[in-house]
């Protein structure tokens, strides 16, 4: 298989709190219709990982879309070349109904060259109950809704890149089994992927490659199959 050309490259990464490094030489690349999934313990710098990715904290090293640094550019500017970031918070207008929330994530003006535009209609058809919740404010939504609601606003903004930061925390096993159902559908359709995950099971069953945090940096990066026989690194970097 020949390698595809990286629509995110990460390199020697490091992202800092005040002074504190929490990345030290991070490496991670993302092809267009790829999903990795980076799995790591509570606190080995996923989230940390993301908010670098989009500009949220302070970095040193590479991270480029195609061949373009993002080192120079504001958040709001990384988002606009194609990349969309759903937190672990959800980020959703909690005193916005679903229609509004949704409306607030669609993107003005054509999608850029290649991507397909996706529409309100889209991400009813496929979180069918959030169209029973249209009118309902954001914030009295269950928490599985919620993340239908984040997730859906995210595809609304046509993106190339998605990251999405642990999108089935606390969420009931059917709506687990959504989610994954979901945001496979989006890979397929050639958007890339990076999936912050706890859940080793969801990760495998739809991740092109996992790759696992440990001590700042990637201490694995491969294939489930691969993944499934690194012993080690699950015994030294995943278990409890
Ligand atoms: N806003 C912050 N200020 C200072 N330290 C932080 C902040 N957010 C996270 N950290 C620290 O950075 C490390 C990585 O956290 P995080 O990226 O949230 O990990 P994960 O998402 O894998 O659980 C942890 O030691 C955490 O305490
Ligand atoms: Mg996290």
């Amino acid at each position: 298989m020949s390698t595809p050309t990286p629509l995110l490259h990460v390199d020697r990464l490091w992202a800092f709190y005040d002074q504190a490094p929490v990345l030290r030489g991070v490496h991670l690349s993302v092809a267009p219709g790829e999903l990795v999934a980076v799995l790591g313990r509570n606190g080995s710098g996923r989230s940390t990982l993301a908010k670098a990715i989009v500009g949220l904290v302070r970095t040193e090293g590479t991270r480029a879309i195609d061949d373009q640094s993002l080192a120079s550019l504001d958040t709001f500017e990384i988002i606009r070349l194609g990349v969309a970031y759903v937190p672990e918070t959800r980020d959703i207008f909690p005193n916005l109904n679903v229609m509004q929330n949704l409306q607030l994530g669609q993107r003005p003006g054509a999608p850029l060259p290649g991507v397909r535009r996706w529409q309100i209609e889209d991400v009813l058809s496929l979180f069918p109950v959030l169209r029973s919740r249209l009118d309902t404010p954001g914030g009295v939504l269950s928490g599985g809704e919620q993340q239908m609601l984040a997730l859906g606003r995210g595809v609304l903004g046509n993106p190339r890149l998605l990251i999405v930061d642990e999108p089935t925390e606390g969420l009931a096993p059917q709506l687990v089994g959504q989610v994954a159902g979901f945001l496979r559908m989006l890979r397929d359709s050639g958007i890339g992927i990076v999936l912050m995950e706890q859940k080793l099971h969801m990760a495998m069953g739809i991740a092109d490659r996992i790759a696992v945090m440990g001590g700042g940096a990637m201490v694995f990066d491969g294939t489930p199959d691969r993944f499934r026989e690194a012993h080690e690194v699950q015994r030294n970097w995943l278990e409890v």
